[in-house]
């Protein structure tokens, strides 16, 4: 299982447009469903409007038609951790549950595994305004 995400988000990365950091990132999500959705990085010459390649994996299981993910994968090289960005944490905090799986991983495997509580202890999400869906 993780086997297959790693791939997705291996693949992912090769895609990566990162010409401002050259630093490519992939992220691959699995949903409740077993469908697996992959993103890379999308930087942008005005640096800020740049996408992460976890936004660009769940933008893909929103058009999917999906909205929980089971477990994400996010793969980066380097020696450090390609650990999700604040936003991103926000961002797999909207899709995701205290639970989800979040794996961290470098061009020959996965390196470390949180959850998204431990990346993001005592976050906000939908249902403190009122909506689950
Ligand atoms: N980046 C991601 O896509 N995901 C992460 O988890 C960390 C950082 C991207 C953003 C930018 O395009 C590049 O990596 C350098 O920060």
């Amino acid at each position: 299982m993780l086997d297959t995400l790693f791939d997705a988000a291996k693949s992912a990365q090769k895609r990566a447009y990162s010409p401002y950091s050259k630093f490519k990132v992939g992220a691959a999500l699995r949903t409740p469903l077993g469908h697996i959705y992959a993103g890379c990085n999308v930087e942008n010459a005005a640096y800020p409007q740049g996408n992460c390649a976890e936004a660009s994996a769940i933008a893909a299981m929103i058009m999917g038609g999906e909205h929980e993910i089971a477990e994400i994968l996010v793969i980066g090289d380097g020696d450090g951790l390609v650990t999700p960005c604040g936003g991103c944490r926000q961002r797999i905090r909207e899709f995701g549950k205290a639970t989800t799986p979040i794996h961290i991983a470098g061009p020959q495997g996965v390196r470390a595994h949180f959850t998204l509580e431990g990346l993001l202890p005592h976050s906000f999400g939908p249902e403190h305004l009122g909506n689950n869906t």
